[in-house]
């Protein structure tokens, strides 16, 4: 019998996130040097590789993959892998297959997404300004990420906007994006910076905008209850009665959420990543090569699982950067 995956603080791990490339077609100023240096290609997980150890997860009992990156849609052959993932959803052992992307790409893949069986889609957008787009993903343009938004619509995946509250910049828009989104009927999901990755060319407590101020704000123009549910990751939810959409907020500095923490990342070169903001990780990429069996590889996963910590150390409130992460979201997954 396959033992699932528990923690030692009895959390069950239930939700994947893989990183399948840590290149992108845009440099967002939060997340990206512009000169920043990608991993050899070869010291890149292959897409076989990749559905090995995946679907051994989904044995273990994941029942929530999100494909992140980088930017997923970058990497060749993607499709092949979401493909692989969809025998899963056929077979009922995984229940959501999902990515978040930045969309650029979307157009081209939303059909063939919606074929292997992906329903959601989470769209990164902090700006529906053209030049403001342009100038926080250094070169990106707006009307590729709408286009894909469309595509994706059209193809009957939901989509959520992912949006990071910045300071001076989409502070004003805050109001516009909603709207924007409800006429759009989609929800959309506040972030708070993170100190990832060492960017050497900003100070992010400049950039820092608390989402208590963002809901203190929405509330004084929209009429907000407080829902319960939770849709697998960390965010929490209020419904805007005037609208009907759904709002939330992922609040890692200013409301932990690490006690309900359900999820590992697996990186594109083979590692596992027990928390997003702590350096432990544990390589996969030997166990997985050193055999055809899947069983080092299970065990390799167990051990992990079984020094999972209890949370994370980002903490902005004594006007420090505590817990600063050299590594960047792109390698890990966000
Ligand atoms: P849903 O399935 O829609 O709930 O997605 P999600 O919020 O789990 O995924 P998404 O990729 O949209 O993530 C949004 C943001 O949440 C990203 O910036 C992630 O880095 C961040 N995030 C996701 N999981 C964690 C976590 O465990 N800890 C922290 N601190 N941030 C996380
Ligand atoms: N802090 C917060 N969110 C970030 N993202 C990338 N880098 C950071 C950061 N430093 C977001 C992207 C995307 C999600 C996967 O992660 O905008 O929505
Ligand atoms: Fe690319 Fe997303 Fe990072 Fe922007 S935040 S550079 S879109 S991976």
């Amino acid at each position: 019998m396959t033992v699932k995956l528990i923690d030692p603080f009895q959390r069950s791990i239930d939700y994947l996130r893989v990183s399948v490339t840590d290149r992108c077609d845009f440099r967002c100023t939060y997340c990206m040097s512009e000169d920043m240096t990608f991993l050899p290609k070869k010291d890149l997980l292959t897409l076989e590789e990749l559905d090995r150890l995946c679907s051994t997860f989904v044995r273990l009992g994941v029942e929530k993959l999100r494909i992140t990156g980088g930017e997923p849609l970058v990497r060749r052959d993607i499709m092949t892998f979401f493909k692989a993932m969809g025998r899963h959803l056929e077979a009922g052992t995984l229940k959501e297959l999902t990515l978040t992307t930045n969309g650029s790409q979307l157009h081209r893949f939303a059909d063939e997404l919606y074929s292997y069986g992906v329903r959601r889609v989470n769209v990164s957008l902090d700006t529906l300004d053209a030049d403001k787009f342009k100038s926080i993903t250094r070169w990106g343009k707006l009307e590729s990420t709408l286009r894909g938004i469309d595509a994706a619509q059209k193809a009957g995946i939901r989509v959520k906007l992912n949006a990071v509250a910045l300071k001076g910049f989409n502070e004003s828009e805050m109001l516009d994006i909603t709207k924007w989104c409800a006429e759009r009927d989609m929800d959309l999901t506040w972030i708070e910076v993170m100190p990832m990755g060492d960017l050497g060319n900003e100070d992010r407590l400049d950039q820092y905008w608390s989402l208590k101020d963002l809901r203190r704000e929405l509330a004084q123009h929209y009429t907000m209850t407080e829902l319960a549910e939770r849709t697998g990751g960390p965010a929490r939810y209020v419904r805007l009665e005037e609208t009907g959409q759904k709002i939330g907020f992922i609040t890692p500095l200013t409301h932990n959420f690490c006690e309900s923490c359900n999820r590992v990342r697996l990186t594109c070169t083979g590692e596992l990543y027990m928390c997003l903001g702590q350096e432990d990780m544990a390589d996969l990429i030997t166990p997985l090569r050193a055999s055809e069996s899947d069983t080092l590889v299970e065990e390799a996963i167990h051990q992990a699982i079984g020094r999972k910590p209890k949370g994370h150390d980002f903490d902005y409130s004594r006007q420090i950067v505590g817990g600063q992460m050299s590594r960047h979201m792109s390698h890990t997954g966000g």
